[in-house]
């Protein structure tokens, strides 16, 4: 066993315009950790990087996302890994452990259950490979799911409009809609590499590149009776538009809003909202860890959807934790493509 701890620590804060970068960040190693009575010690196998992570350098308190972190602490994020060491009567070494173990190659862990953001779980039946439970079968697949199911109350026979759609959980949630039934799954991305993707490899029906076709006249294109279920991650221009063409009854389901969540510019909005109104529509957030408790249905379902091959898992894979700051910054330019995952050990 390695006997230093490499560890990415908060350095600095971005501004809200400011792109994210390395240089927000101090590489640091320390001694492996030692766990007191009731802890346990976790190597880090695989961490995922999410949009949601920058939010823990905006030193203000986020009401959605917990504390943010004081400069020099350990950079906040889930991963799975091993347990090495233990003094908890419950955790043995060997077993396989999902929670905040941070940007870091050792943590110090204890079972906090459902707390938000800090939710953790031992993996009993591990797939492999173990990254696989921080793609479909974690946040990614979680959240495409319980979006979709929950967030937008899928039904067959739905016309569905998937943002962020080339992205972990719009890889995932384009799947599952398929899955489910929907009549059309129309995807929302930056490239026509991506959008091409999307329809050969992931069975939606369509994409739209929304760097260089016209938004609005794609989707009165493709919804010439409405958009029934809108999965949105994006928010901004790209909401505003997808309001226009809902249909009677239509859901939006609100999973994130990439586009302005870092922006200064004041968002006024949303725009075409009136709509809800006029097709009897609702706007509805969802957190996946609302429905923590539900995990063990959420990964039995998309396990068996994954062996009989109804969904892929895209990773876009990262090799070592020394390249954490530049995967994290890679997801607000669309430098990924599925599901960011980093080997870490
Ligand atoms: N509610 C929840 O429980 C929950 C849980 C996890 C994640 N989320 C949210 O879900 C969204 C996706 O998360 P993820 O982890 O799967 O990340 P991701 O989709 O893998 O990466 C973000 C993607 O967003 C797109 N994007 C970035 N800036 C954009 C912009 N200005 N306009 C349009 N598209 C933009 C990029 O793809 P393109 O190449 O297409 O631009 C990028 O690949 C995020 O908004 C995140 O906050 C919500």
């Amino acid at each position: 066993m390695p006997d230093s701890n490499r560890q990415w620590r908060v350095a600095d804060y971005p501004g809200p315009d400011q792109p994210i970068s390395k240089a927000h960040f101090a590489w640091v190693s320390e001694e492996v950790p030692e766990p007191a009575e009731g802890e346990f010690l976790v190597q880090t196998a695989y961490l995922t990087p999410i949009p949601a992570q920058r939010g823990y350098l905006d030193n203000k308190q986020s009401m959605f996302l917990g504390e943010s972190l004081p400069l020099g602490a350990v950079m906040r994020g889930r991963g799975i890994g091993k347990i090495i060491e233990s003094k908890h009567p419950d955790y043995s070494p060997g077993e396989i452990f999902v929670g905040s173990l941070g940007w870091q190659d050792f943590s110090i862990q204890r079972p906090l259950g459902n707390d938000f953001i800090f939710s953790t779980r031992k993996i009993t039946k591990p797939h492999a490979p173990l990254s696989l439970h921080m793609g479909i079968l974690g946040q990614a697949g979680g959240t495409g799911y319980f979006g979709l199911l929950e967030g937008g109350q899928i039904k067959a026979g739905d016309n569905v409009l998937i943002s962020a759609a080339a992205g972990g959980v719009g890889s995932v949630a384009g799947q599952i809609a398929r899955i489910k039934g929907a009549q059309k799954v129309i995807g929302i991305t930056s490239t026509d590499k991506k959008c091409a993707w999307l329809c050969n490899e992931l069975g939606y029906t369509a994409a739209i590149n929304y760097k260089t076709e016209n938004l609005d006249k794609k989707l009165a294109e493709y919804f010439p009776e409405g958009i029934d279920l809108f999965l949105d991650s994006v928010g901004g221009n790209i909401l505003n538009t997808a309001l226009k063409y809902l249909a009677m009854h239509a859901r939006v389901a609100i999973g994130g809003y990439i586009s302005t969540q870092y922006s200064s510019a004041s968002s006024i909005g949303p725009g075409n909202y009136y709509n809800l109104l006029f097709k009897r529509a609702r706007m509805q957030g969802f957190v996946y860890f609302d429905y923590w408790d539900r995990y063990d249905e959420a990964e039995q379902v998309l396990s068996k959807w994954y062996d009989e091959g109804q969904l892929i898992n895209t990773e876009y894979l990262i090799e070592g934790l020394e390249n954490m700051p530049t995967a994290l910054a890679g997801l607000f330019t669309g430098r990924n493509r599925g599901i960011t995952v980093c080997k870490v050990n």
